[in-house]
């Protein structure tokens, strides 16, 4: 079985500015010290609104910080005249890792269909960065027992015709709709269920091994009083967690979730 580093990616959605953020990087980097955090064993990421990014920037690189950072989305195109877009080639110069690509809430509320996430995820691979792959049924999909087939055709229209050596550093996370920010966190098994199937569909496009090496992860609702059972789970690799990522205490108490 291959061996994959977890990952606590912290999406702080659109709270905090830039100054906020410099008060919570501080105080996470500070409460993850203190608790001796391993960060070769738990990566940990902050996915800051795109506004705070040079301040995260700065004070990650200028501190020689562990913890590493990304967007919540990018635009499909390199430049030009696309008003209010924000490029990769930017990102990749902030010193971004990871971006976020078809969160829920840009799916819904924004209409990003399947087709504009494929070129978001290849627009982030131009440019060296990771894309953090969103997936998730809505409640009513769950209520009719689609939820595991819903996934599956938003996972292979997304990554349609991206190669397999791009696919194997990707991040996919796996939200139900309705578990996030209601305080109604899937099970363990519901977690288990849709992101095993994940990786089978994974093993199917692509092969075993590059299916063994994906990290996917959880995300819905995820609190430190609730994520070592997910985390327990054989296909869970990680947790992308919203609101309690905006508290540095709680958000370093998930990241060491082995001992929590
Ligand atoms: P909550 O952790 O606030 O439920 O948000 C989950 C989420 O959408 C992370 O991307």
């Amino acid at each position: 079985m291959a061996s994959r580093t977890p990952l606590m990616a912290g999406n702080w959605k659109m709270n905090l500015d830039h100054l906020q953020a410099t008060q919570l990087v501080q105080k996470l980097d500070w409460t993850l010290k203190d608790a001796e955090h391993d960060y070769g064993a738990v990566e940990v990421a902050i996915l800051p609104p795109f506004t705070d990014l040079r301040t995260v920037q700065t004070l990650v690189e200028g501190d020689k910080l562990s913890l590493v950072y990304g967007a919540q989305d990018l635009s499909p195109k390199d430049e030009g005249a696309y008003t209010g877009d924000i490029s990769g080639a930017f990102l990749a110069k902030l010193g971004c890792t990871y971006v976020t690509i078809g969160h829920s809430e840009r799916r819904e509320g924004h209409g990003e269909t399947d087709e504009l996430l494929n070129e978001k995820i290849q627009a982030a691979y131009r440019h060296g960065l990771t894309p953090i792959l969103c997936c998730g049924e809505a409640l009513e999909i769950r209520k009719e027992g689609r939820q595991v087939d819903h996934v599956l055709g938003q996972i292979e229209a997304d990554l349609a015709g991206i190669p397999v050596e791009q696919v194997r550093t990707i991040v996919i996370a796996y939200e139900p709709i309705w578990a996030i920010g209601t305080g109604e966190v899937a099970t363990p098994e519901d977690a288990q269920e849709v992101c095993g199937a994940i990786r089978g569909k994974l093993a199917e496009l692509y092969d075993e091994a590059t299916a063994a090496g994906i990290r996917i992860l959880y995300g819905g609702s995820v609190k430190s009083s609730n994520v070592s059972e997910i985390m327990g789970k054989p296909d869970v690799d990680g947790a992308l967690v919203g609101g309690a990522s905006l508290k540095a205490d709680e958000f370093a108490k998930i990241c060491g979730f082995e001992t929590a």
